[in-house]
């Protein structure tokens, strides 16, 4: 098989990139190692940024998202037994929109076959050729037979344990992280959700109340590395989100069975730079945040957003301007979001050993956010999203810039 852009991972990164290239007539495959079944299974994000919500209108995957999605002008954040609305429409002129990550996966899978993209799925042993040279290829066994794929460019968009990121020799890539010492539990009930999502610190742990839909409902609460799901029963897990949350919150959640369980590490990672040769790396392959800001699913749409443009000016202009700098452009993005998700990650959290010290310190800041309305505006700038950052003008107009 010949292509001019191989992408590995059928995740929201790998999918949304090929159907990016697909509308502008470059010809992408997308392999990936799991069964289709499975990549839907997984429960994971559940909120979009604005710019998000763009992207997914204008390669024309927006349809279900904008019926079924449930839009919101802020979120609360609660301790020391209130709540304060942060009013992200009234400090930014922007929402975000509450939509689940496998509820987007199945809207873009549904494109992709649509529009005759192919994604194959069940593809082992997935390992990228040549990348260094301007013919790369890739290979992958499936069905018991060996194939091949001569490609222009590949991108990893294979998540964070995916092979793309492991065959760039040590010399060429940076990486740093940040391992955080808990995790989170997450269920999924099909209870009617509080109205705004909430994220509580409180000396018992961190919790959040989160959405799907009317009838679906998503709520975490921190919980120790070494805990299991069979730790987690419903009996020890309601007790427990209720304890965390304020009074007249409390009061609001209506509880029932669970029928998803997972636990899930919360670690921070950035792989730098995110091209070797003729592959990049986008989404996850690259960079990792824990989940208290919401940021990991729309740093992978950010990030194939940029490099789609590379990619289509490359190909239909000649014109590599885009693509040399898709490395730089993207990073600004993922720093400023690993930071703002490390920050928000240490507000909200317990940590072991955390004296009461360093609990009133974490009040003392939240009572300085309850007060400032300049601190307020800077947690809404920054959980809505900051802005893409515009393409090159191109006859007259300028490429690409979203809010
Ligand atoms: P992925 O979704 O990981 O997709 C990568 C794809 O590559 C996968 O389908 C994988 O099977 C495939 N792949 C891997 N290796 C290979 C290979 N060798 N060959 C072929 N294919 C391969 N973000 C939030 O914002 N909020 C959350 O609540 C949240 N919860 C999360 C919970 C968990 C357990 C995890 C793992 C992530 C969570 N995230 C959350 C992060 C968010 O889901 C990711 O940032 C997002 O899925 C990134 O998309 P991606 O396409 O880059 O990577
Ligand atoms: C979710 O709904 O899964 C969710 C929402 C907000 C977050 C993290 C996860 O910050």
């Amino acid at each position: 098989m010949r292509t001019q852009v191989a992408i590995v991972g059928a995740g929201p990164a790998g999918t949304l990139l090929s159907l990016l290239l697909h509308q502008a007539g470059v010809d992408a495959i997308v392999v990936e190692r799991q069964t289709r079944q499975h990549v839907l299974e997984r429960i994971r994000a559940g909120v979009l940024e604005w710019g998000t919500v763009e992207v997914l209108r204008d390669v024309g995957v927006g349809a279900n998202m904008d019926r079924l999605g449930v839009v919101h002008d802020g979120a609360r954040v609660a301790w020391g037994g209130r709540s304060l609305f942060f009013d992200i429409a009234a400090h930014t002129g922007r929402h975000f929109m509450a939509y689940g990550q496998s509820a987007l996966q199945a809207d873009l899978y549904a494109a992709a076959d649509d529009r005759g993209v192919t994604v194959v799925d069940e593809a082992e042993d997935v390992l990228p050729h040549d990348v260094t040279t301007g013919s790369p290829w890739l290979t992958y066994r499936r069905d018991g037979r060996e194939h091949r794929i001569d490609a222009d460019f590949v991108v990893g968009c294979d998540g964070y344990h995916g092979v793309c990121r492991s065959i760039i020799p040590p010399t060429s890539i940076t990486t740093y992280e940040k391992e955080y010492p808990f995790g989170w539990l997450g269920i999924l009930s099909e209870t009617p959700p509080l109205p705004d999502l909430v994220y509580c610190n409180h000396p018992r742990g961190f919790a959040l109340a989160s959405q799907r839909n009317s009838m679906l409902s998503r709520y975490y609460v921190q919980c120790s590395l070494e805990d299991t799901i069979d730790d987690w029963p419903d009996e020890r897990f309601w007790p427990e989100l209720l304890a965390r949350l304020p009074e007249d919150l409390r009061a609001q959640v209506v509880t029932g069975p669970s029928i998803e369980r997972s636990i899930a590490p919360l670690r921070s990672f950035v792989a730098e730079p995110l091209r070797y040769g003729a592959m990049f790396l986008a989404g996850d392959a690259a960079h990792i945040v824990p989940p208290t800001g919401a940021k990991g699913l729309n740093l992978a749409i950010s990030d194939v957003h940029y490099l789609a443009r590379g990619l289509i000016d490359h190909v239909h202009h000649g014109d590599d301007r885009e693509l040399d700098q898709y490395s730089d452009v993207a990073l600004r993005r993922i720093w400023g979001s690993v930071r703002f998700s490390w920050w928000l990650t240490s507000l909200l959290h317990r940590f072991p050993g955390q004296s009461p010290m360093d609990q009133r310190l974490q009040e003392t800041e939240l009572d300085h956010l309850a007060r400032s309305e300049r601190a307020q505006a800077a947690l809404c700038e920054q959980y809505a999203g900051i802005p893409f950052e515009p393409g090159r003008a191109r006859d007259g107009a300028a490429a690409g810039a979203r809010g």
